[in-house]
């Protein structure tokens, strides 16, 4: 680029002004293109990370223990096939298996969006106190998305 400009500048010396005022508006341009560049990654980190439904496999076999996420079979806990948008402590098939504060939650309107789930995974005893689901919780923002996409997926990935 600059040496190319240097030969034009040689051949043809009027123009040099007009040169330098093109490299510099070139200059300035790189400049915004390089400041996006860097700024773009820093606003996608403040957006909630994005599930990957293939890596959520790994994450619910820690919860395969209790639940099933394909079919309608409940084991320890309920079923969690389409639970994503599903209202707390409402499938049928568990009904007589629900504690109180669970039933309560969906009563009082808690619905199971992401956001509720991502709560409630990350400390399922500070969500919903009192409620039965045995289990630590999740502390990677990262597990949750995934665990959040695979749970989505319908029909559910396979490990390519
Ligand atoms: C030790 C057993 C156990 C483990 C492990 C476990 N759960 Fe649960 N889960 C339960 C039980 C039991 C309930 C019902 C709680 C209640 O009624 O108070 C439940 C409830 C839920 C609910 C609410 C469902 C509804 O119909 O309202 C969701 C969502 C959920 N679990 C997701 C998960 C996810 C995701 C994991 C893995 C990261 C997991 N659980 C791990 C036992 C478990």
């Amino acid at each position: 680029m600059v040496l190319v400009w240097a030969s034009v500048c040689l051949i043809w010396r009027p123009h040099i002004k007009i040169g330098v005022f093109l490299m510099k508006t070139a200059t300035i341009l790189a400049a915004f293109v390089a400041v996006a560049a860097l700024a773009s990654p820093a606003l996608a980190e403040d957006a909630a990370p994005a599930g990957d439904a293939v890596k959520g496999i790994d994450v619910f076999k820690k919860c395969m223990a209790c639940h099933d996420a394909v079919g309608d079979k409940n084991k320890v806990g309920p079923n969690l096939a389409g639970v994503v948008g599903r209202t707390a402590g409402t499938l049928e098939s568990f009904a007589a298996k629900y504690s109180q504060p669970m039933k309560d939650a969906g009563a009082g309107g808690l619905v199971w969006d992401e956001a509720n789930i991502a709560e409630y995974l990350k400390d399922p005893k500070v969500k919903i106190p009192g409620n039965k689901m045995a289990f630590a919780g999740l502390k990677k923002d990262d597990e949750i998305a995934n665990v959040i996409a695979y749970l989505k997926a319908d029909p559910k990935p396979t490990k390519p």
